[in-house]
């Protein structure tokens, strides 16, 4: 996380768009000390292993923060976030290199589809008929199968302006992975004025399917060291209490009473070694699915994390019904990341909005079919900011 913003040697996207651009900024920002020309710029990023260039958009708003994606897997590269003295930093775990995404990267900011999470035994039923996917995970299918949307190059659109955003679009074939029907897939990432990155996803299908889309990120607020420190509120007042092997069991759990309680901020690294807890010890820490107190499918503010030695704040908000708050406790010090730095256990987080793991196989959960004529949309907020 030794990443800083430097200056670009980017390719301006269009000559008339840039003029365009250059002239709407500045009417925006040129009275306000300190703020900077909202922009986006692309640059190469390397190329696939299969030939495929990939390319690194960079996208900075008026007040200095800026986001660095690629259009391979939809990787979010880099996020800066200020602390309590303005200083903006990196605040994800990431790779300087698109070999290091390809090669062996645990989703590290990454776009998860065409469903995030696991699938028991990588089989489930739509309609009467059996579906076989990859187990890519202690006998069940994670996070999209082998080459999810996290490892494919997506089209991308960079839209100009005071918000800048990147529009990526991904066509999964009907069957890819083992999902049936051709999904168009389109998610938005912008970078707002007041520090926060939103991501908007849409799909449609030709046939009935199942989705689940987020984004894996992994932050540290402090910008190194481990996690524990990090206090955390989540708005959620049940978990779903998985197996051995990371599948919910189908009950929704009361947190009250149990170290699953975020419902108060509490440092993440409080309870999360409680050897009496089956859960956690199955977790190796925090590796679970909370669902929110606000069941309704408006966007919602859902998890708080403040970060006391630099007084950052992430909050979240989304439209989605349940979040994966994991601890990064599979990261075990052997991946070297951006700047040289080893990724040691527990030195990044992820609060991945979802869906319930597993719903296809659990009746009661809510469905995450989706039908010809239907559209997925859901929508995810990460806002920056700090306290004094
Ligand atoms: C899963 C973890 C997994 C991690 C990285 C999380 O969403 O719940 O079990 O290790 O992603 O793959």
């Amino acid at each position: 996380m030794s990443y800083k913003p430097k200056p670009m040697r980017t390719l301006t996207l269009t000559f008339l768009s840039s003029l365009l651009g250059v002239a709407l900024l500045n009417s925006c920002g040129s009275n306000q000390e300190n703020k900077q020309k909202a922009m986006i710029e692309k640059s190469a990023f390397g190329t696939t292993a299969d030939g495929q260039a990939a390319d690194l958009y960079t996208l900075r708003n008026a007040e200095g923060m800026e986001a660095r994606i690629t259009n391979f897997g939809g990787v979010i590269v880099s996020l800066t976030a200020p602390d309590r003295n303005g200083n903006y930093q990196d605040v994800t775990l990431g790779f300087d290199s698109l070999a290091s995404y390809e090669k062996g990267s645990p989703y590290f900011g990454s776009l998860i589809g065409r469903y995030g999470n696991r699938i028991a035994k990588g089989r489930f039923t739509l309609d009467g008929k059996q579906y076989t996917l990859a187990t890519n995970n202690m006998g069940n299918h994670l996070h999209g199968g082998i080459k999810g949307f996290d490892k494919v190059i997506w089209n991308a659109q960079p839209i100009e302006g005071e918000e800048p955003a990147l529009k990526l679009t991904y066509t999964s074939k009907d069957g890819e992975e083992g999902y049936p029907g051709n999904l168009a897939v389109e998610v938005t990432y912008t970078l707002q004025k007041d520090n926060s990155l939103k991501i908007d996803y849409k799909a449609t299908t030709d046939k009935p399917t199942v989705v689940n889309l987020t984004n894996h990120s992994y932050f540290n607020l402090a910008g190194k060291g481990d996690i524990l420190g990090h206090e955390l509120t989540l708005n959620a007042d049940r978990f779903l209490p998985v197996d051995q092997t990371l599948i919910p069991t189908g009950e929704l759990k009361p947190v009250a009473g149990t170290v699953f309680d975020f419902t108060k901020s509490t440092p993440m690294g409080a309870r999360i070694n409680d050897s009496t807890d089956t859960q956690i010890k199955y977790g190796l820490g925090y590796d679970h699915a909370w669902v929110f107190s606000d069941t309704s499918n408006t966007l919602k503010q859902v998890a708080t994390v403040y970060e006391p030695t630099t007084g950052r704040v992430m909050e979240v908000s989304t439209t989605e019904p349940a979040i994966q708050f994991y601890t990064g406790n599979f990261l075990d010090g052997t991946l070297t990341g951006k700047g040289g730095v080893t990724y040691a256990k527990r030195t990044g987080f992820c609060l991945e909005t979802e869906h319930y793991p597993d719903s296809p196989n659990l009746p009661k959960f809510p469905s995450t079919t989706l039908r010809p004529g239907e559209t997925y949309q859901s929508t995810t907020i990460y806002t920056f900011s700090a306290r004094k």
